[in-house]
């Protein structure tokens, strides 16, 4: 998908941030350890999501997915091997590998697809499958598991700080009796999961020391989840208001984007933060020096939008990328725009100007995607960016919210 964006007009307005994608991936697969029906509300309506619900129709399990209300039905579920196109598309499928571990204590599944932000292994999660009584063999791009002991008490510490990672070790471990997993990585969106797993009825307490984990019997019931609001997708708009105008965004939680928010505050950026909204007015910040890292530093799945907001600063910003190894393409396309910036490795500078030539660009990914059209609508002209179906994958709607603060996109 190619659109057009005439950059200039003035964005004003109030948008409603809708669920975060990457809490709704992993809710929806751990929808399949429910006794029972499960009720989710403000699920995100983005491509990620209906791939994962279609892999749930594959193993005969129902979905209804109503506006931003989705409920899922897996009496009829039944162990298949996960060969689907859908599996080999996005990233999260990878979470269907806990869950069938935790179900039928086997998995076959084509390896996941994703972003190309950088090699994403999935050694961790391996691990973590292997500690946890485990065996795997990889062949070209099938993976398999099954359990090859009895043990039924562990204690694993995974290797190092991973999302999935973590979430797939408590995924599996809930095919144990007693489990503790030491070094997990559980953001926003994992902890959405963990308190979804408890309304299901697993007994699960996460602390400091680690999370803990002590089998029972699960009660046939619905289970209701609403999903957290998406932060990333929060942050976008509120960077959208900075730069270009007057933007309230509602139905967010700022306790989730907390260090993000602080840093704009400190550089002088003008945010009135309220309980579930952030009103972002077109403002200047000083230059800042930052650096991505685990929940709750800096998400990088902000890094690129920061790298166009840093148009707004009095003088020159770093950020240095820690988490992926090719998340820095913004910076190209912010050069080739006419600013004065640099990329070394993994750091950028860039130097605060109110001038953006606008040209043709491709998105190499969905955030990337995403600072591209932030970069658009402050261009001096039309620009166009191709593969915006990258987008489409994380930001629920986003063609028509921003048109309804403003903004000039078409579809070509
Ligand atoms: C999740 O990716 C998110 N994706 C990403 O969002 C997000 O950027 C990332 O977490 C960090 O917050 C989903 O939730 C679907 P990681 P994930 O495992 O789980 C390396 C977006 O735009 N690693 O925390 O893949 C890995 O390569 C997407 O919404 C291993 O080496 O992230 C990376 O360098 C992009 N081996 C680092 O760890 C492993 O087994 C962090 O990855 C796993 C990860």
């Amino acid at each position: 998908m190619d659109i057009q964006v005439l950059g200039g007009s003035y964005i004003k307005g109030t948008v409603q941030c809708s669920g975060a994608k990457n809490a709704a991936i992993p809710l929806i697969c751990a929808s399949l350890l429910a006794k029972g029906k499960v009720l989710l509300r403000n699920v995100p309506r983005i491509s990620d999501v209906f791939d994962i619900c279609q892999i749930l129709r594959y193993l005969d399990c129902r979905v209804i997915f109503k506006g931003h209300t989705m409920l899922i039905d897996n009496v009829n579920l039944k162990y298949k091997p996960l060969f689907f196109d859908e599996c080999r598309r996005i990233r999260g499928s990878y979470y269907f590998i806990g869950v069938f571990l935790a179900l039928f204590s086997k998995c076959e599944i084509w390896l996941p697809g994703g972003c190309k932000i950088g090699a994403r292994p999935i050694d961790v999660h391996l691990q973590a499958f292997t500690d946890l009584g485990f065996t795997y063999h990889i062949e070209g791009n099938i993976l398999t598991l099954y359990k090859t002991t009895t043990n039924e008490v562990a204690t694993i510490a995974l290797a190092k700080p991973s999302v999935g990672a973590s979430m797939n070790a408590l995924f599996a471990a809930l095919s144990l009796s007693k489990v503790t997993i030491l070094h997990g990585l559980f953001e926003p969106e994992g902890m959405d999961v963990i308190t979804f797993l408890k309304e299901i009825g697993y007994p699960i307490f996460y602390t400091q020391e680690g999370l803990f984990y002590e089998k029972a019997r699960l009660e046939f019931k619905l289970v209701k989840h609403t999903v957290i609001p998406d932060r990333i997708e929060a942050f976008t708009y509120v960077a959208l208001g900075l730069l270009k105008g007057d933007v309230v965004v509602k139905r967010v939680n700022p306790k989730d984007m907390q260090y993000p928010l602080e840093v704009l505050k400190d550089a002088g950026y003008q945010l009135l933060i309220k309980d579930n909204e952030i009103h972002a007015k077109k403002s200047y910040g000083k230059p800042m020096l930052l650096k991505t890292g685990v929940y709750p530093a800096l998400p990088t799945d902000i890094q690129s939008i920061f790298g166009v907001l840093f148009l707004n600063t009095i003088g020159t910003s770093q950020i240095e990328e820690t988490i992926f190894e090719n998340r820095m393409q913004i910076y190209t396309d912010l050069i080739q725009s006419g600013v004065e910036c640099r990329i070394e490795g993994n750091k950028a500078s860039v130097l605060g100007t109110t001038i953006i030539h606008s040209k043709e660009y491709k998105a190499y990914d969905l955030r990337h995607g995403a600072a591209l059209l932030l970069l658009a609508l402050l261009g001096d002209g039309e620009s166009k960016i191709s593969n915006f179906e990258y987008v489409l994958r994380g930001y629920d709607d986003i063609i028509h919210k921003i048109k309804s603060l403003g903004g000039k996109i078409t579809i070509l």
